[in-house]
């Protein structure tokens, strides 16, 4: 159970990512947008300084067609760093670039999951990850959970390597709903992932210990008695 930081802004990623456990970073044009007219690939560069090579960095492609979408993958990959995971949504012309992209061992997240049928194609064709949209699958009527847990049971059935990347959340149920039906990782919008601790009871509760002890002890805190 992994989670990743859906994010392009810097701050968020350093402040958050000194707070909550996060094993990556996943991007697409949607969110690169919300950080401006930056320089796209400075920004991803430094988005992998900040979080090292030991986690992932998901970027996604813009092209529609399949020959474009594997030049602009070699362009991140050249200009950012050879360990990207390339984002890369499941249509035909995706698909098409999926196996391509394997065809070089080239690492790939197929994204704009919405249904069983592309996350079982992904799969077969060398997908790495597969981002499955689960609030937009709800929008649409369509159980996200139980889409989810098809493509992990097929992941089982047949020992792919794919792991499932849910993501599109827009609260923490729905991201526990994910790894309750068998996603590996779950990518989150840091203020959403903030509202897991967040509360007020949990607040609360900590600050009453805190009053409980200084009852006793005062303002004296454990590193500082003898
Ligand atoms: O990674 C992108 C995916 O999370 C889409 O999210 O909020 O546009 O449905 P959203």
């Amino acid at each position: 159970m992994e989670y990743l930081f859906d994010t392009a802004n810097l701050e968020d990623i350093r402040t958050y990512g000194a707070i909550y456990p996060y094993t990556g970073v996943t991007t697409n044009p949607s969110i690169i947008k919300k950080e401006g007219k930056i320089n796209f690939f400075e920004h991803c560069r430094e988005i992998r300084r900040i979080i090292g090579d030991d986690r992932t960095l998901h970027i996604q492609v813009t092209a529609l067609k399949a020959e474009d979408m594997v030049k602009e993958a070699d362009a991140i990959l050249d200009k950012i760093d050879g360990e990207v995971f390339i984002k890369v949504p499941v249509t035909e012309e995706g698909l098409k670039a999926i196996r391509a992209l394997k065809k070089k061992d080239i690492g790939v997240t197929a994204t704009a999951v919405y249904t069983k049928a592309q996350g079982f194609l992904a799969m077969e064709a060398g997908a790495d990850y597969i981002a499955a949209y689960f609030n937009r699958m709800e929008n649409m009527d369509i159980n996200a959970s139980s889409v989810i847990g098809s493509m992990a049971q097929m992941i089982r059935m047949w020992d792919y390597k794919t792991q499932i990347l849910a993501a599109s959340f827009k609260n923490m149920a729905q991201v526990n709903a994910a790894f309750e039906a068998g996603a590996h990782t779950a990518t989150v919008q840091p203020d959403i992932l903030k509202t897991a601790v967040n509360m007020a009871a949990i607040g609360k509760a900590a600050e009453d210990f805190a009053k409980d002890w200084r009852s006793v002890f005062g303002d004296v805190k454990i590193y500082e008695m003898e």
